[in-house]
């Protein structure tokens, strides 16, 4: 008896004895700067509607690296370009994966696409076969001739509609996803109307799209306070299973017509769009540890259809609502498109390099409405130590592009629109050099279409206002254009341009 009690003394001293020194020679961790969080919730009560703007003022009185917990969950800030390029460039390669969040799981096919896969092989293959084989300036030049058929089409379209109002992101809508669906999957496979060879129609396929950069942006409670997420207390992961069902039944359907038609033209099969690339490649792989097999292929072909509709829409939707605010940028960029056409032609893509000032729209739009205010978030797959904070495993990286183009250190007039400033000084680039302007994102996870993305985006700007003199609504003044934002994985205008058209080429030009 007296023996155990010592050893049980002896063990209870040991256990003190440890922990003391344990405290003794580790040196304590240095979290960044941050708001108290509360229990359960930690800073969430803190998030409004448009999150970005919430943690851009936190930022302005935690600092440019600021640390908060969504329920139990570290997330980490950034919000200065000196901060950025610590994240998406020093310690990149330990902070290039994604949080596996709900959306990513339901959504993005459990994670095989590339959006929402992990930092690892699998990622590291499709980013790989994006830009070796899909997003080669080749193949970008060998499609060029859909853009320019899709582009026509639309621009007829809204000649059709001359003289009456027309809420012109629908036209805008659906002129990206058919030039982006034609370079990805030939054909379609959506029409006005539900037919025999159209699966969805292109109103449905929109709303689907919409719901998936909604529900890929909402905070969904179960992600940060795991105890929750049984319950799906907002619904959001019901909404992601129904659009999972409808998103594969598209994808299987395109996915079968292309293995027909290959098994069709046998040993003469030449890829004719990019689900076809996919698939030879899937054919010809033979990796035994990361196999592109049918379900990545699906995978792949579903992140480029959203990874390029939406954006290049939502990017020029912008543009056009602050051109149309400001009547001098307006007449300045009609010079330059007069200047470099003769008013005899459309505007190419090899036109851009004599178009200084619709490249500065572009940048200037960019700056203060950036497309992914928060970048898609990024996380840490190992502990690092980010200007002298130390930053855990399983951290959330957010990067606040919106925050970083409002900085008044890095921009006179931060809240203006003035696409000049781009044309003085040093060159800004967006590419991802210059971590003041990052509507791409940077690093590793840098979007990989976005030479695509502005191809689009410059050729639809420019036309649009070559081709069209603009009408606003009986009453309504270029100041009234509302420039509230409505957050999502995208944030797009939340009340959408009713406006009518007058054409202003010769009429040959838009039949
Ligand atoms: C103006 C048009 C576009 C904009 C503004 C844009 C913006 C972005 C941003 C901000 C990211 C996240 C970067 C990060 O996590 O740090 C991203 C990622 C991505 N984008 Fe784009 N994008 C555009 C066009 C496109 C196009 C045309 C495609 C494909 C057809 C595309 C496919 C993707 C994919 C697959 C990712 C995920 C990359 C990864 O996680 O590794 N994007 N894009």
């Amino acid at each position: 008896m007296e023996t155990s009690l010592i050893v049980l003394a002896l063990a209870w001293l040991g256990a003190v004895i440890a922990f003391i020194s344990n405290k003794i020679r580790k040196p304590k961790k240095k979290s960044p700067p941050g708001p108290k969080p509360w229990p359960i919730l930690g800073n969430l009560h803190q998030l409004g509607s448009l999150p970005h703007i919430s943690l851009h003022l936190l930022a302005e009185k935690y600092g440019d690296i600021m640390q908060l917990k969504y329920g139990s969950r570290t997330v980490v800030v950034a919000t200065s370009a000196k901060m950025a390029e610590e994240f998406l460039k020093t310690h990149d390669g330990v902070l290039a994966s994604r949080p596996p969040l709900a959306s990513g799981k339901y959504t993005d096919y459990n994670f095989k696409g590339m959006i929402w896969a992990p930092y690892g092989p699998h990622w590291k293959k499709a980013r790989k076969v994006y830009l070796t084989e899909l997003f080669t300036l080749k193949r970008l030049d060998s499609f060029e001739y859909i853009r320019a058929e899709e582009r026509l089409r639309f621009l007829s379209g809204l000649y059709a509609q001359c003289e009456n109002p027309v809420v012109l992101k629908n036209h805008i809508k659906r002129y990206t996803l058919s030039s982006i669906s034609r370079v990805i999957l030939r054909d379609k496979y959506f029409s006005d109307h539900k037919t025999n060879t159209s699966l969805v129609s292109i109103s449905e396929f929109h709303e689907m799209i919409d719901e998936w950069m909604v529900l890929n942006g909402v905070l969904n409670i179960g992600d940060w306070i795991p105890w929750l997420r049984m319950f799906d207390l907002q619904g959001y992961v019901k909404r992601m299973k129904v659009l999972r069902k409808k998103f594969d039944a598209f994808h299987d359907y395109a996915i079968a017509d292309h293995m027909a038609q290959k098994d069709l033209a046998g040993k003469n099969f030449v890829p004719k769009d990019m689900a076809d690339v996919l698939l030879q490649l899937s054919e010809d792989d033979t990796d035994p540890d990361v196999k592109l097999n049918m379900e990545s292929v699906k995978a792949l072909v579903h992140d480029l259809m959203l990874g390029g509709t939406d954006t290049s829409g939502t990017t020029t939707e912008w543009a056009i609502h602050e051109i149309l605010r400001h009547p001098h940028v307006l007449a300045k960029l009609r010079e330059e498109l007069d200047k470099v056409t003769g008013g005899e032609r459309w505007v190419e893509e090899n036109d851009f390099p004599q178009m200084p000032y619709l490249e500065a729209i572009i940048k200037e739009t960019s700056r203060l409405h950036p497309l992914s205010p928060l970048l898609a978030p990024h996380f840490a797959l190992e502990d690092c130590n980010v200007a002298g904070y130390d930053i855990a495993k399983g951290t959330t990286i957010l990067i606040n592009t919106w925050s970083i183009g409002r900085n008044p250190i890095y921009w006179d007039n931060p809240d203006e629109f003035m696409p000049e400033r781009f044309l003085q000084g040093k060159e800004i680039s967006m590419s991802g050099k210059d971590f003041t302007l990052l509507p791409f994102g940077a690093g590793r996870r840098k979007c990989p279409g976005y030479i695509l993305g502005l191809r689009i985006v410059r050729t639809t700007i420019a036309n649009i206002f070559h081709g069209f003199n603009w009408k606003l609504p009986k009453g309504m003044k270029h100041e009234d254009i509302c420039m509230v934002e409505r957050y999502g994985l995208t944030t797009c205008p939340e009340v959408p341009l009713t406006i009518i058209p007058e054409a202003r080429l010769p009429i040959h030009l838009y039949k």
